[in-house]
């Protein structure tokens, strides 16, 4: 399913301003050599990630998902020259071609790359962290959340990407789509934060801890 228009996602990409030249690049060189380039958040997200980082004025941020790096990039672009950036993920080829591109940014410094099971590196995290971003494996979506809530400070934003799933999510059946609608459920009726859930791209969800 369409979530958008794609003339109306056309042009809202036209209409939001280009990432750095070393971000295009990268998302090119993804789209070129990379399975599943349909993964990255490209343009519209990645500059939203950005301007989140902004306005929350983040300084520390933990990453599920790194793929080839761009939202990773795109959010310590936006981090103070001594902020942090850890990002989470298990394919070695995913990180032989971020860490290349970590390298030639003058951001790449901030980042700080765990690979393993992101459960695992979450469990061995300390410190509280100002925004997370969730964008790895879907079916452990509800398992990711309860993992970085007690990481996140309070007034911290959590950001839970492909919360519509291609629109799977009003009739779920296979198992990413169950725990992407399971923890969409959750989180609007859980207490301890506050969210609103929009139509960017796949569907993100902006939930703030209380
Ligand atoms: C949707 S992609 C991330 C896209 C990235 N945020 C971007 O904007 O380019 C999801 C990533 O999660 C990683 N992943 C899948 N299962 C994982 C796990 N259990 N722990 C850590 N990372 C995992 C995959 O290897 C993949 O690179």
């Amino acid at each position: 399913m369409e979530l958008v228009n794609p003339k109306v996602e056309t042009y809202c990409h036209e209409q939001t301003q280009a990432e750095p030249e070393l971000l295009q690049a990268l998302a090119e060189d993804t789209r070129a050599h990379m399975p599943m380039a349909q993964m990255l958040t490209g343009r519209l997200e990645g500059r939203f990630l950005k301007l989140l980082v902004q306005l929350t004025g983040a300084r520390r941020i933990l990453e599920i998902g790194m793929y080839t790096g761009y939202s990773a990039l795109s959010m310590a672009e936006a981090l103070p020259e001594d902020g942090e950036l850890i990002t989470c993920d298990i394919d070695p080829a995913a990180e032989a071609f971020a860490r290349r591109y970590f390298a030639q940014s003058p951001h790449g410094h901030k980042i700080r790359v765990a690979m393993g099971a992101a459960l695992d590196t979450i469990a061995g995290l300390s410190g509280e962290f100002d925004l997370v971003f969730l964008d790895a494996d879907k079916e452990s979506y509800p398992a990711y959340y309860e993992a970085v809530l007690p990481l996140l400070r309070r007034g911290g934003l959590l950001v839970v990407d492909n919360s519509l799933w291609s629109g799977k999510v009003l009739k779920p059946e296979d198992e990413a789509s169950l725990a992407i609608a399971e923890l969409n459920t959750r989180i609007a009726a859980d207490p301890r934060v506050e969210n609103v859930l929009l139509t960017v791209r796949d569907g993100v969800n902006l939930v703030r801890k209380r």
